[in-house]
């Protein structure tokens, strides 16, 4: 897409996604990038602001990442946060050492408000600070624009030349005026207009996925989560009947998600498009039977997708394009963009299925994280329960069930569940609690319930916070919300005598339960 972009070169810091996002709130279209980039690939995408992130490592030692100076001398405003002021200082001629104190958390920072960066921003204000090097002396050319008590260089400046250095993290939340400084950075020093918008981004795909794939065909694996439903959506409006979608109830969904997709993307919704729903679920069923072991049943039950996903597209026959609803962070995270994760390699990225006869894949969001996923959801006028659906593993119930998954099993983690969602909604936690929901546990133990001595299952209620989902914390829901939740799940969902909440955070745990 042709528009006005930023580049972040990613020196392997833990926010470098936060800072691409962060920028893109500012209406400012952004990318990642690994340091190693040549400096030729740099230029040419012609950024118009280029910003360097933090790292865990100093500058000074041998081996450690670094730029060419010429970054600096390309007339393109550069903003270096942490490591990347640090860098910028060291390439330049300044000093970087060990810090005599070593500045971790919120920090009050005093700044010079004649500075571009800080001309709305309080002076003295609150800022998160997580380094052991420090800059002793900066640049020539540089002034500094921001102190703390124990760091002398909390932000400089070389006006003249556009460079500017952040000891400090403004893409973190923690950081109270830090999306100001990174408006000034990008909309003010960098001249950015702000024409990153959901709508026009809308429009524009829309556009290119006409142009793309003509009077081609497309098929789509739509499994009812945010971003297969996004992709579902702009296809449809791109190109009609021109896209097919497969959903596969697997019989390890949420209650009623099954009827919930079909009723947006079925024939009776508001898209167009060939909508071909798999009743799997006795398929599934047949095969986890007697399976207790977790990564089996895991395999059975992607092996199980790729063998239904694969008897409709035969049924179809060959198909131009295969749409996949890779996000950003799926790109970033398989190493095709920054630094930092390169550990991670994504499901939707890379291992392209081979049991489906296409010419080429398509996928609508690659350049999107997902807050802007669904705000184009929202754009595209998909119903909010399922732009905000909370995240949902793709072996469903079968992960959430522990030991062997029988249909019965599988009716008493829905009810449970049914009833925590709908209890978490009412006491309007739904969108502030990261993900929750309930699993069945494989424990039957003994309760009573009128006069009756039962022998039934335990059901275990989690719900977590989590920026990452690499760490998650048990979230903290009131008592009383919790007791009306066991009450209800008790006394309604039949199999069930026993109601725990885990604690947990992870690690040790993990967010499932296998
Ligand atoms: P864990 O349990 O690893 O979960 O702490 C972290 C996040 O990943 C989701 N998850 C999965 N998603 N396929 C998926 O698509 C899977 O096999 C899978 N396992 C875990 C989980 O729901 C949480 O959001």
């Amino acid at each position: 897409m042709n528009q006005e972009k930023v580049i972040v070169i990613d020196f392997g810091g833990q926010y470098n996604q936060l800072v691409a996002r962060r920028v893109r709130e500012c209406n400012v279209y952004c990318e990642i990038y690994s340091y190693k980039t040549d400096i030729e690939q740099i230029k040419a995408m012609n950024p118009k602001g280029i910003i360097l992130t933090g790292g865990p490592n100093s500058c000074y030692e041998e081996g450690a990442p670094t730029y060419t100076k010429e970054l600096f001398e390309l007339g393109i405003p550069v903003l270096g946060l942490c490591y990347g002021a640090q860098l910028m200082m060291h390439v330049l001629g300044g000093k970087v050492e060990k810090a005599p104190v070593r500045e971790y958390g919120k920090t009050e920072t005093f700044v010079d408000k004649s500075s571009a960066l800080f001309g709305d921003v309080s002076e003295n204000t609150i800022v998160w600070m997580s380094h052991f090097d420090y800059i002793s002396q900066v640049a020539g050319g540089f002034k500094i624009i921001a102190h703390t008590a124990d760091c002398p260089v909390a932000a400089a400046e070389n006006k003249d030349k556009n460079l500017y250095a952040i000891q400090f993290h403004p893409e973190v939340l923690h950081t109270q005026e830090g999306t100001k400084m990174l408006f000034n950075f990008v909309r003010n020093v960098c001249g950015c207009s702000g024409t990153w918008k959901m709508d026009a981004f809308v429009e524009n795909t829309i556009k290119e996925i006409r142009e793309k794939v003509g009077d081609g065909k497309v098929l789509l694996a739509l499994s009812g989560g945010v971003d297969s439903s996004v992709a579902a959506g702009l296809l449809s409006r791109a190109i009609g009947k021109q896209l097919t979608c497969v959903f596969v109830d697997h019989g390890l969904l949420r209650k009623n998600e099954g009827d919930e997709v079909e009723s947006v993307f079925g024939p009776n919704g508001q898209f167009d498009l060939n909508f071909i729903r798999v009743n799997a679920q006795d398929r599934y069923y047949e095969k986890l039977a007697g399976v207790t072991e977790p990564e089996k049943k895991r395999k059975i039950i992607g092996e199980e997708f790729i063998r239904v996903f694969e008897e409709e597209a035969k049924k179809i026959g060959a198909v131009d394009f295969l749409a996949q609803g890779t996000i950003y962070p799926d790109v970033v995270e398989s190493g095709l963009g920054g630094e930092s994760a390169v550990i991670k390699s994504h499901h939707n990225v890379g291992g392209l299925p081979d049991y489906v006869d296409f010419k080429e894949i398509i996928e609508p969001l690659r350049d999107l994280f997902k807050d802007e996923v669904r705000k184009a959801g929202l754009e595209l006028g998909i119903p909010e329960h399922l732009v905000f659906r909370q995240p949902f593993p793709g072996p469903g119930l079968g992960i959430r069930i522990i030991g062997e998954v029988t249909a019965e099993k599988v009716r008493i983690v829905q009810d449970a569940d049914a009833i925590y969602r709908e209890e978490i909604a009412k006491a309007g936690l739904d969108r502030s609690i990261g993900q929750y929901f309930a699993a069945l546990t494989n424990m039957r133990s003994v309760g009573v319930m009128g006069d009756e001595r039962t022998y039934d299952y335990a059901v275990a209620l989690r719900a977590v916070n989590t920026i990452d989902f690499m760490t998650a914390e048990s979230a903290e829901i009131p008592f009383s919300v919790l007791q009306t939740v066991m009450s209800r799940i008790i006394n309604e969902v039949r199999g069930v005598n026993r109601v725990f909440y885990d604690l947990t955070s992870k690690p040790p745990g993990t967010i499932e339960f296998e």
